[in-house]
């Protein structure tokens, strides 16, 4: 087996009287694509902002190989290469697709923001225009490069957000519903997109509730219910597991594929 790339271990929060995600534990393995799913209100982002130290967990721990992670501020823990995308995109809205793409890559030059705001070294400014073009060129936006970021339709500004977190280049590559607002085609190209990632030994968190696209891509499936781990395990397995059928339908029809409820994932 290979090396276990996170660990993710008994790991719980709560929001006041919310137990938004309760003694939850799983691996994923280096170069594995994991698939975390579950309806809505499950504890999929909660679990994905503690992993990437927005916030703390109550208890339990998270660990990228021998590093702890878990009580880290969200720039070390980047630091040690985890980077995510986000359901509600986040983009620098006064800067151009290129300039999104070249701030990933400065956090991935440590020191870089003061550079970026100094425009400290002219070489580098190169070095990094060059990088990010290379990983604008990767979601297929190269010809995009100067627009205004807002500017872009919902699909791109999702495309661009994945760009900008492969300039970190990333170990560990969280993405939170990475197909919300993508056309059918643009899905398909995000999946063989994410096969690709996973090619170059990066390990792939992935919300979300696409199952064509989840059974497709994802190595493991891990099931969220109300906060606690349902089930998990690889895609097929998953899929026909009579509780991961229940907590999408709410009954068992005795249909083995799980087709997610709208009302309850929100789509
Ligand atoms: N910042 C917060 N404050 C209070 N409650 C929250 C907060 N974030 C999430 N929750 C609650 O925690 C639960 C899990 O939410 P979330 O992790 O967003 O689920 P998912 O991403 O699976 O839809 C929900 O009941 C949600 O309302
Ligand atoms: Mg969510």
């Amino acid at each position: 087996m290979s090396e276990s790339t996170l660990r993710v271990s008994g790991v719980s929060k709560s929001f006041g009287g919310v137990r938004a995600v309760r003694d939850v534990s799983f691996e994923a393995h280096q170069g594995q694509i994991v698939a975390v799913i579950g309806p809505n209100g499950a504890g999929k982002t909660t679990l994905f902002h503690m992993i990437s130290g927005i916030f703390p967990p109550d208890s339990g721990q998270i660990w990228l190989d021998r590093t702890r992670l878990d009580h880290m501020p969200a720039h070390k823990v980047a630091g040690c290469g985890v980077a995510r995308t986000f359901q509600n995109i986040q983009l620098f809205s006064t800067m151009t697709v290129l300039e999104n793409v070249m701030m990933g890559h400065y956090r991935h030059q440590r020191a870089g923001l003061l550079r970026c705001i100094t425009g400290y070294s002219r070489r580098e400014d190169r070095e990094t225009r060059t990088a990010a073009l290379r990983h604008l060129s990767r979601v297929g936006l190269e010809d995009k490069a100067d627009l205004a970021a807002p500017g872009l339709p919902l699909g791109e500004q999702r495309l661009l957000e994945l760009a900008r977190a492969l300039a970190l280049e990333p170990r560990l590559l969280l993405l939170d519903e990475p197909t919300a607002g993508l056309n059918a085609l643009e899905t398909v190209r995000l999946g063989a997109m994410i096969g690709r990632i996973r090619a170059n030994d990066v390990t792939v968190l992935l919300v979300e509730h696409d199952m064509n696209l989840v059974m497709s891509v994802a190595d493991w499936v891990v099931v969220l219910n109300y906060g606690e781990k349902l089930a998990e395990g690889r895609p097929d397995d998953v899929q026909n597991a009579p509780e991961v059928v229940e907590a999408y339908l709410g009954h068992d029809n005795g249909d083995a594929a799980v087709q997610p409820d709208p009302e309850r994932i929100g789509v």
